[in-house]
């Protein structure tokens, strides 16, 4: 997105503030995709920027939907009941429930013997049958494991109103070496495999999220984005299991489409070091693998008057506004001349940035979230959200009815 669009954005919305590329981001799907059509699908796993949302409806894409939250705003966003995958490590009754009676889901994963248990009560309350993804566990909290799984394939009569259609897998993010993903996908060719040969299910699905890598931080070797795909899908083009491939990912599509607008509020020199303090903070940016603020992430400096004093660029320490020394959120930033006023734009910032920060804290608000597009410019997808009313009680205790 080029410069002018973003100043006129901060200009008109104000700082901080988040802007989505909503164009780059289907771009983006339609590229991955690319690389996989005929063989694998992609699913969005939405909990990456919950405001893309929309923006993926009409794509040939799922959404992997992991809490109530997130399928509400699927359903406001009108998104199809079946391009819904309902995941998630804890689904209750209620949730599920409300998923069936609201449109259902196209599958619904199981992650514990107790969710297959739901989701069969669930079911037959409703005398349908519903499609279930197994989860399978790498080695943590999530999903089950192979005996586990391979018991409740082995019984699917256990369960008259599920049909148990195949596996979903994840096992965590930002994955740069590609042979260990290879080796996983492996691991679940050879399972699928297993399950079919071993109890005569017939699955249908492999759902994986291969948590591909987004380089976010300047300096670091290229990332072969393009090989890692080509690989990526002639191991699936090899897989033994024939059924349908559906590849989970988040920030891999959603990161490039993103940009965390600041400004810099006042600039000091303090014991012969350079501060930049800006409007936002550590609270709304988050560059995962960045440490201690040491690494350069892409940023663009636009100033607010062309002044300058003609010196070549000095290192500022970038920190936010919240009230602690670990609001830093870079390190030796080369800046040429900053000044009050000035802005500074957070390049990458598409993918889990907005929702994964610990924005209650010091009670600033939320930043506006605008969402662009060639067809219909800069829309505000959300206005500035104070949080003193949510860091506050309602009422007093003279007030409140007490509970003892
Ligand atoms: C089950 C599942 N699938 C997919 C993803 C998306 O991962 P990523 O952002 O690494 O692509 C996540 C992220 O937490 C996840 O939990």
């Amino acid at each position: 997105m080029n410069d002018e669009l973003l100043m006129r954005a901060a200009r008109e919305y104000g700082t901080p503030s988040y802007v989505f590329d909503l164009d780059a981001f289907k771009e983006r799907i339609e590229t991955v995709s690319g690389y996989f059509r005929g063989r694998a699908e992609i699913c969005y796993a939405m909990k990456a920027n919950p405001f893309l949302t929309g923006a993926v409806c009409g794509l040939s894409a799922g959404y992997e939907v992991c809490s109530p939250g997130e399928y509400a705003i699927c359903k406001r966003a009108g998104i199809p009941a079946d391009s819904i995958v309902l995941s998630g490590v804890n689904k209750e009754a209620q949730e599920i429930c409300h998923v069936m009676d609201t449109g259902g889901a196209a599958v619904y994963t199981a992650e514990s013997e107790r969710q297959l248990s739901l989701l069969e009560s669930c079911a037959a309350a409703r005398s349908i049958q519903i499609p279930v993804l197994m989860r399978l566990t790498s080695g943590n909290q999530f999903g089950m494991d192979e005996e586990t799984i391979l018991k409740h394939a082995t019984r699917p009569l256990h369960y008259p109103h599920l049909d148990i259609r195949g596996i979903q897998y994840y096992s965590g993010t930002q994955k740069k070496k590609t042979e260990p993903i290879l080796k996983e996908l492996a691991r679940l060719d050879e399972f699928c495999c297993r399950i079919e040969s071993e109890t005569g299910l017939t699955l249908h699905t492999l759902e994986f999220g291969p948590g591909l890598y987004t380089p976010y931080f300047q300096g670091e070797a290229a990332y072969p984005e393009e090989n890692v795909l080509a690989e990526l899908s002639r191991a699936i083009e090899n897989l033994r299991f024939k059924g349908n491939v559906v590849l989970e990912m988040g920030r891999f599509l959603a990161a490039g489409c993103g940009y965390y607008l600041t400004r810099i509020a006042d600039c000091k020199t303090n014991s012969g070091q350079n501060y930049c303090i800006v409007d936002g903070g550590i609270h709304q940016l988050n560059y995962y693998g960045q440490t201690m603020a040491m690494k350069l992430p892409f940023i663009r400096h636009l100033p607010q008057s062309p002044a300058g004093d003609g010196k070549g660029p000095s290192s500022c320490t970038v920190c936010g506004s919240l009230c602690t020394t670990a609001d830093v959120i870079v390190k030796q930033l080369p800046l040429i001349h900053p000044q009050p006023g000035d802005l500074l734009v957070f390049e990458k910032t598409g993918a889990y940035s907005v929702t994964e920060g610990i924005s209650l804290f010091l009670s600033r608000s939320l930043p506006p979230v605008l969402l662009y597009s060639r067809q219909h410019g800069m829309f505000q997808a959300r206005e500035a959200y104070p949080t003193d009313l949510l860091n506050a009680p309602r009422q007093t205790a003279a007030q409140a009815a007490p509970f003892r």
